[in-house]
């Protein structure tokens, strides 16, 4: 699979000819000044939660490519009602079937609402299995037992972790999801956009390296073989 990444919590990933985008915020984010929000495709758009950073591309990407937005089901109502027709609902529960693979809500200890306060619902993660490979979005969340579930379901080929610390996991928090999924290949995200969430990916990286895992940190807008 190919994975390219758009900076903070948003990138694709191309499974069997498909597009998969995630969490859309170009506009707004001071390190994706390289990016033509206008130029990324997406055949699916998955939203892990409703927060800002996770949405602010969502609308005028999903009205440009007609894309599939995948969300939970207070996000997929509020898709519904700004005009975007290509929606599907979905939650915590069973793998669902799409056209490159199945999809299954799992659990992130985050907190989910609109820019404006409205609710959002709960915050999701992603987990992919495809023919292709399997991969674990996690959305936004903090290191919880709930991961541990993860093997029981897929082996996976990588997973997409936030690193940043703060609002999400840090580095070494990080590091034991990787453990609690059996994953040794991790994309880290979320981190460095605001001074907030400012991290020392050198350490990152070898403190990866040390716990027997891989980060990568793709650039932005770099295109990775994964
Ligand atoms: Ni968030
Ligand atoms: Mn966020």
């Amino acid at each position: 699979m190919k994975l390219t990444y758009y900076g903070h919590g948003c990138f694709a990933v191309e499974i069997a000819g498909k597009t998969v985008l995630f969490d859309p915020f170009i506009t707004g984010n001071p390190l994706a000044g390289n990016i033509d929000v206008n130029k990324i495709g997406a055949d699916y758009i998955f939203i892990s939660h409703g927060h800002g950073d996770h949405i602010a591309d969502l609308i005028s990407i999903a009205k440009r490519t007609g894309a599939t937005c995948v969300a939970g089901y207070e996000i997929a109502n509020w898709l519904m009602k700004e005009g975007i027709e290509k929606v599907h609902p979905m939650n915590y529960g069973s793998p669902v079937s799409f056209d490159f693979g199945k999809v299954r809500g799992v659990n992130a200890i985050h907190s989910s609402s609109f820019p404006d306060g409205t609710y959002a619902g709960n915050p999701l993660g992603f987990l992919f299995t495809t023919a292709r490979g399997n991969f674990y979005y996690s959305g936004d969340t903090a290191l919880t037992l709930d991961m541990q579930l993860i093997p029981a379901w897929a082996k996976l080929d990588f997973a997409v972790l936030p690193i940043g610390g703060n609002f999400t996991m840090d580095p070494a928090d990080a590091i034991i999801a990787a453990g609690f999924t059996k994953c040794s290949k991790v994309v880290g995200v979320h981190y460095n956009t605001f001074d907030i969430i400012a991290i020392d990916t050198d350490k990152a990286v070898s403190d990866f390296a040390t716990a027997g895992k891989e980060l990568l940190l793709p650039a932005i807008g770099e295109t990775v073989e994964i």
